[in-house]
């Protein structure tokens, strides 16, 4: 297929990308602002092999730039802001690119007739005591990352009823795997085991997340992109589910780091206490998960301790300073 993926370098995007090409062959152009979390670094193996363009999903410009000269068959739309803390911290952002920058995505796609998939995630439908989500589930959000993620999901919906347009929105579960950013829980306990920095666990530790393996999700997408019916929602989870605190302490073992670096730090507000998909709709169309989160978690504390490269200049950089106004305290 020819694919324009938005969002392209970022941790999800990227690993898409490198599977569309090897496992399929397709033409892909990527699309992206690079934020701080987009980064060429994740596109390095594969950038003789795409076109890639730097620029915003909210700009009109730089996505007919990116649509031109030879119109691709569909767009994946990646782009985001994706940090539920960052979102609490300064929402703005997330405004313009999930929600305006979606806008413009489907109007470019309404005026040339393309298939449109949009990335989403289970944080749309809130949180959850016992059970599992389905796509018949109401949407109820609880932060502004996940509030502007149901806005876009509903927007995406209302082009499919009003104006016709191939639409799909695929729902992953929380991610993790290389290439993810440090911010978020997995790559910043894994990192800051390796250094012998606290590991900042919110609140009481025990909010469950349903971890999925960033392959696995890159292929449910692939597979809601092409066998999707229009007009539907396909849930992607993970096959695990796992509270926080239990995460932390594999990732001690993994490391070989020491217990009393565990640190309970003020809870995040609004903190969603469990997340849990049924992907029994995508599983419909041939997808299932195949990595299991023991498995997965070895693999990824294995590829940062083998890539240093890609880790060294975020932890040296920016994010040190985001790290130290969020947690209040510095980095080693
Ligand atoms: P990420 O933060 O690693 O990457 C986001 C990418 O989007 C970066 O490359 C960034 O430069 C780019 N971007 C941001 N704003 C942009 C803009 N205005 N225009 C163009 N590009 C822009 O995110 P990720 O974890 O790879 O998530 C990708 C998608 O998957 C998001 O839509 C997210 O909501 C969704 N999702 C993520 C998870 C997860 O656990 N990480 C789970 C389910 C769904
Ligand atoms: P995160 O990776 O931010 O993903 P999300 O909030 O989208 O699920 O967080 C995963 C879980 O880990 C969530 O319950 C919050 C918790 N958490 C911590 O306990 N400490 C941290 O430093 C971070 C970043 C997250």
């Amino acid at each position: 297929m020819r694919l324009l993926v938005c969002g392209g370098a970022g941790f999800i995007g990227s690993t898409f990308v490198r599977l569309r090409l090897a496992e399929h062959g397709d033409e892909v152009t990527v699309l992206d602002k690079l934020t701080y979390a987009g980064r060429l670094e994740n596109l390095r193996d594969v950038a003789s092999e795409i076109r890639f363009l730097h620029g915003a999903i909210e700009d009109p410009a730089a996505v007919a730039k990116a649509l031109g000269p030879h119109p691709p068959e569909a767009i994946v739309n990646f782009a985001a802001e994706t940090h539920v803390d960052r979102s609490i911290a300064d929402p703005d952002a997330f405004i313009v690119t999930n929600m305006q920058g979606t806008h413009v995505l489907l109007e470019a796609a309404r005026e040339r007739g393309l298939r449109y998939v949009q990335v989403s995630t289970d944080e749309v439908y809130g949180s959850i005591e016992t059970g599992s989500f389905t796509e018949e589930s109401p949407l109820a959000p609880s932060s502004p990352y996940s509030a502007t993620k149901t806005g876009a999901d509903l927007l995406v919906s209302s082009y499919f009823h009003t104006y016709g347009l191939e639409t799909v929105i695929c729902r992953g579960s929380n991610n993790y795997g290389p290439r993810q950013y440090p911010e978020k829980l997995i790559p910043l306990m894994i990192l800051n085991a390796f250094a012998g920095d606290r590991l900042p666990v919110y609140g009481d530790g025990r909010q469950v997340r349903n971890w999925l393996f960033v392959e696995d999700f890159g292929r449910g997408i692939g597979r809601a992109l092409t066998h999707g019916s229009p007009g539907e929602a396909y849930n992607c989870g993970g096959p695990d589910e796992c509270d926080n605190l239990a995460v932390v302490k594999r990732i001690l073992e993994l490391t070989g780091a020491d217990g009393s670096l565990i640190e309970y730090v003020t809870d995040r507000p609004g903190h969603d206490r469990r997340y849990s998909l049924s992907s029994a709709k995508l599983q419909g169309l041939g997808w299932r998960a195949q990595t299991r989160f023991e498995e997965g978690l070895e693999r990824t504390v294995q590829w940062y301790r083998g890539n240093e490269w890609w880790w060294e200049s975020i932890r040296s950089g920016a994010y040190r300073d985001y790290y130290e106004s969020h947690y209040g305290r510095p980095l080693n």
